[in-house]
């Protein structure tokens, strides 16, 4: 069975149209029998953003070669994942500071990447990552979507192969048909989880 690690950073929980797409995303990965599921709600975990002394430890185990060390735990579980599902709203045209926190936590030099002379380099191959998010207003294809962007060059980091997102945005027009915008989000995942399960 292929690892699957779910990372829901939907701050509104159960009111998040975000994590309402995902949710239905990961009931259809769960009904293949396919993976085996972890799910890492980052809302409940104790997740500091590297500053002060957490940032002067960081540096200090990883000059000294401690990558078993328990705060590099995020790391390892992202590494062993072979498929990646992050669901988060689109906010400040990205996402929530919260999601941005995980990943200066599993961004760790000889554990998701590795650098040499050359620069940096992802240390897998043959992974997916999938983003699920949900956008008040309409940002497909402008200069001004950096959620889905950042998630892709991510992946491109780290050496992840496969990038996929599904989104629905202009959700908070006004007038905008809601229902039907998740409609077409929920029949974009139904389309392609044919082919993932
Ligand atoms: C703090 C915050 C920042 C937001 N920033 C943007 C933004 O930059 N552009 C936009 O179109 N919508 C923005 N929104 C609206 C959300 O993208 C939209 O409501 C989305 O569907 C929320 O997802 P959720 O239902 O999963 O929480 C923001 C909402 C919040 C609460």
């Amino acid at each position: 069975m292929e690892k699957l690690l779910y990372i829901d950073s939907c701050i509104r929980r159960e009111a998040s149209r975000s994590r309402q797409a995902a949710d239905y995303l990961m009931k259809k990965m769960e009904a293949s029998g396919k993976y085996e599921i972890e799910t890492l709600c980052l809302m409940d975990e104790p997740l500091h953003y590297l500053g002060g002394d957490f940032f002067l430890q960081r540096e200090r185990l990883l000059a000294e070669g401690r990558r078993d060390h328990r705060r590099f735990d995020y790391a390892h579980q992202f590494a062993r994942a072979d498929v990646i599902v992050i669901a988060a709203p689109f906010w400040d045209l990205g996402f929530p500071a919260l999601l941005k926190t995980y990943i200066e936590n599993i961004s760790v030099d000889g554990i998701t990447f590795y650098a040499d002379t050359e620069g940096c380099h992802g240390m897998s191959q043959g992974r997916q990552l999938i983003f699920v998010t949900t956008r008040g207003g309409y940002y497909e294809n402008t200069p001004l979507e950096m959620g889905s962007l950042y998630m892709e060059a991510l992946s491109v980091f780290f050496g992840i192969d496969q990038y996929k997102c599904f989104f629905a945005e202009g959700l908070d027009i006004e007038g905008s048909d809601q229902k039907m915008l998740m409609q077409n989000l929920f029949d974009q995942i139904d389309e392609f989880a044919a082919d993932w399960t």
